[in-house]
């Protein structure tokens, strides 16, 4: 048996937690996916699906798979093996993105940055002024890499193609941005952006969303890549049909999904992004109390999402995330691969208010004394409340 008295307190930037509401909605049985039912519940998914990825024109799939497999279908729809891709290295998802795009056997001119900076975007510019010939089919980007707290300007990146006019593919991994961050698939010209459940939409893990453009569903006609689970084709086929699902979908996820997606609209999208600021800032302003270090090099990279907090050498940083599990009850994210025993990350996304995030602050700091970094206990707290209390608004429903 493993309990412990209270709630945990889930800090790891995904898997997120869960609300009661969403809990209770997906404790059901099983349905018949052929009964009317659920065509029903999947029409009105996929159509609010769209508002997250904030695109009028894209056609969402909802695949039973992790965030991996979404990677996997954005890429096998529309390149073909040999094709030429631009993906940017900045952390640990980017480089599991990398070596998936190398084992599809696409060409991937990898353009690495130093862990803690955002995508180069120089070296982007330069690659298309280069390429007049187009031999670039498309640009995969990590919107927010997870493993350092790094969110890249996805406006410019749209910025740059169009100044030079390059019709290279927009691919964008938004798993741990979507629905926390602003995104904007229309706005930027994202022509397939890819989510999981598991993350800002406080879901069970089990849900890979991607979300495709026209030009992406142009290209997947004559995109040759070997594909049969994730093929969009068969799932266009049963949408047309009016039935949805190539295959069984999880009854319960849907039903999750229709639960999280109107929590969401409840509080309103731009508050939700919003609450993520706040979050984001008072933790950051929390690691400015305790002298640390974020790992994120420059502001403009920061994240709402997560932040990966650099701890000095002589602190084995896989020990805070140990000691807060055995001893706070609370789960805090590993430094992973280079930046492994050097940084620990904080996760404040999903269904989480200020008052839990000021409660995993007082764990911190509490957990750095413990390790042998003395910070002033409350000092923390005391600049994250400080600012809490400033910019809270009204919970809407209750004004
Ligand atoms: C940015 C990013 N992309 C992709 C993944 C992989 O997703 P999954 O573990 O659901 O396959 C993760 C997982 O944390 C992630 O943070």
């Amino acid at each position: 048996m493993d309990n412990a008295p209270g709630r945990h307190h889930l800090f790891v930037p995904g898997p997120t937690n869960i609300p009661e509401q969403v809990i209770r909605a997906m404790n059901r049985n099983n349905e018949d996916y052929r009964a009317p039912a659920i065509p029903a519940l999947t029409k009105t998914l996929l159509e609010d699906v769209k508002k997250i990825f904030k695109t009028s024109t894209g056609i969402p799939f909802l695949f039973p798979t992790t965030g991996t497999g979404a990677w996997e279908s954005a890429l096998t729809n529309t390149l073909s093996p040999g094709d030429r891709i631009v993906s940017f290295l900045i952390g640990q998802f980017s480089l599991l993105w990398i070596d998936q795009q190398q084992r599809l056997n696409f060409n991937v001119d990898v353009v690495e940055s130093d862990w803690g900076q955002g995508a180069n975007l120089d070296v982007l510019e330069s690659k298309l002024a280069s390429d007049r010939t187009h031999t670039i089919k498309a640009i995969c980007i990590v919107h927010n890499e997870t493993a350092t707290g790094v969110t890249n300007n996805l406006a410019k990146v749209r910025k740059i193609l169009d100044d030079y006019q390059h019709p290279a593919l927009l691919i964008v991994d938004g798993v741990s941005s979507i629905c926390a961050l602003d995104f904007r698939m229309d706005e930027w010209g994202v022509d397939v952006a890819v989510t999981g459940s598991q993350k800002a939409l406080s879901l069970p893990t089990g849900l890979g969303i991607v979300c495709a453009g026209p030009k992406a569903i142009e290209a997947s006609k004559s995109a040759k890549s070997l594909r049969v689970f994730f093929d969009w084709n068969d799932y266009l086929k049963f949408y047309k049909l009016g039935t949805y699902w190539p295959y069984t979908p999880s009854i319960q996820l849907l039903y999750g999904l229709r639960e999280a997606l109107d929590l969401i609209f409840e509080e309103g999208l731009d508050n939700v992004i919003l609450r993520h600021k706040r979050l984001g800032h008072a933790t950051r302003l929390a690691v400015e109390a305790w002298g640390l270090k974020n790992c994120t090099q420059k502001e403009e990279w920061y994240s709402d999402t997560v932040t990966a907090v650099l701890v000095p050498p002589y602190i084995d940083a896989a020990e805070v995330v140990r000691r807060s599990w055995k001893r706070y009850n609370m789960s805090l994210g590993l430094g992973l691969n280079k930046v492994a025993g050097k940084v620990f990350r904080i996760g404040h996304l999903g269904n989480l208010n200020e008052l839990q995030l000021l409660g995993c602050l007082a764990g911190v700091e509490m957990i750095l004394n413990d390790v042998g970094y003395p910070v002033k206990l409350g000092s923390g707290v005391a600049a994250a409340s400080a600012y809490f209390q400033n910019n809270i608004p009204m919970i809407p429903s209750r004004i």
